[in-house]
């Protein structure tokens, strides 16, 4: 009882206070914390938190880093596959790519949940609700493509109305829950070091870089929430010059 009191008072009082949001971040207590899932009983490591996603060894090097999980590679709609194709200057892979296919081996609705650590899983045991993005990503903001300053600018493979990812810092929310000592460019916070645009440049699964999640008002696990001046969409904000 103690504990959850102690709890409460933490997240009154995150959005006040910088380190004590950064105290109540991790992937326990978030919407990926499967410790206490039914089907979750790895005979080394029971209830286990990382796990489910990731492995010291015998891990797969095409999607995730150290990824523990069944991941499909093919059979995917994209975005493009269906957008008017003057609109996307940049090219976008033909099928997920590197993190987006670690993502996908739970939301595209397909692969068992508990897919994990060699385990073909339960058939039926999928993502059924809204976060089910199913395999059709046309209906999803573009994803496995390279962002880097060549695709910004005037030219007829170039997009206008974005910023230069290496140099433009990204939005902060008001709250000022980022890490110190973060590279806070586009690049730096949300692309990575290749540039890539994938499913971890929105959301941290993790729960722990940018504004940690909060059931009240970041429950989506989007990395850059809040209004800015009274004004939101800071995510979108951060690349689109719109
Ligand atoms: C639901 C799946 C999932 C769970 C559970 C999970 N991770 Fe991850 N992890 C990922 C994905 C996807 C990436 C790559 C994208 C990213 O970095 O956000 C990643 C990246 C990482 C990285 C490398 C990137 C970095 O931050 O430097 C580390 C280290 C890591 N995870 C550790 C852990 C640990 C420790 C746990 C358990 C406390 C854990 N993860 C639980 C999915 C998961
Ligand atoms: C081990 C399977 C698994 C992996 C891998 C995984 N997720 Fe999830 N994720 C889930 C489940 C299950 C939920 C909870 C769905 C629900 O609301 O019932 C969830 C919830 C979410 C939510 C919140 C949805 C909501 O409605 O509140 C987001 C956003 C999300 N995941 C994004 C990601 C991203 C991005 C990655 C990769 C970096 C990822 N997930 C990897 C299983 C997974
Ligand atoms: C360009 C940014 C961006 C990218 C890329 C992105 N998302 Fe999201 N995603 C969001 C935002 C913002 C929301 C919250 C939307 C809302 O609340 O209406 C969201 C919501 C979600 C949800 C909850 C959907 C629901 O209706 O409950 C899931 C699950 C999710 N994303 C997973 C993913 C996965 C998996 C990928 C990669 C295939 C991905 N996202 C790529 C920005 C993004
Ligand atoms: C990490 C940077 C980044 C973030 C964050 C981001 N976008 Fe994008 N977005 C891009 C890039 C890059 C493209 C592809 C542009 C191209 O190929 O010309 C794109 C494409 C789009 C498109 C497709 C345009 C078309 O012509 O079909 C729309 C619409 C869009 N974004 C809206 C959003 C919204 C809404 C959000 C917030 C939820 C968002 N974006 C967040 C970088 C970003």
């Amino acid at each position: 009882m103690k504990t959850m009191n102690l709890l409460t008072l933490t997240v009154a009082a995150g959005s006040l206070l910088a380190l004590t949001s950064v105290a109540q971040a991790g992937v326990v207590g978030s919407p990926h914390d499967f410790h206490a899932a039914s089907w979750n009983s790895d005979p080394t490591d029971p209830a286990t938190v990382c796990s489910v996603c990731h492995t010291p060894h015998h891990a797969d090097p095409n999607a995730g880093p150290l990824w523990n999980r069944t991941v499909a590679t093919s059979g995917f709609i994209m975005y493009k596959d269906h957008a008017p194709a003057e609109n996307i200057k940049s090219t976008p892979s033909t099928q997920p790519t590197g993190v987006s296919l670690a993502c996908l081996s739970c939301h595209d609705g397909q692969t068992a949940i508990n897919a994990y650590g060699g385990s073909a899983g339960t058939s039926g045991n999928t993502i059924t609700n809204s976060a089910n993005l199913t395999r059709d990503l046309s209906h999803s903001h573009p994803i496995s493509l390279t962002y880097d300053s060549a695709l910004v600018g005037t030219g007829p493979t170039q997009n206008k109305w974005l910023y230069p990812p290496d140099t433009t810092p990204v939005l902060q929310p008001d709250s000022g829950t980022f890490v110190a000592g973060n590279d806070m460019t586009i690049k730096g916070f949300l692309l990575g070091k290749n540039n890539r645009l994938e499913c971890n440049s929105c959301h941290d699964v993790h729960n722990q870089e940018g504004t940690p999640y909060s059931l009240g008002s970041n429950p989506k696990l989007v990395k850059i929430n809040g209004t800015q001046a009274g004004v939101g969409s800071l995510l979108c904000r951060s690349c689109h010059n719109k």
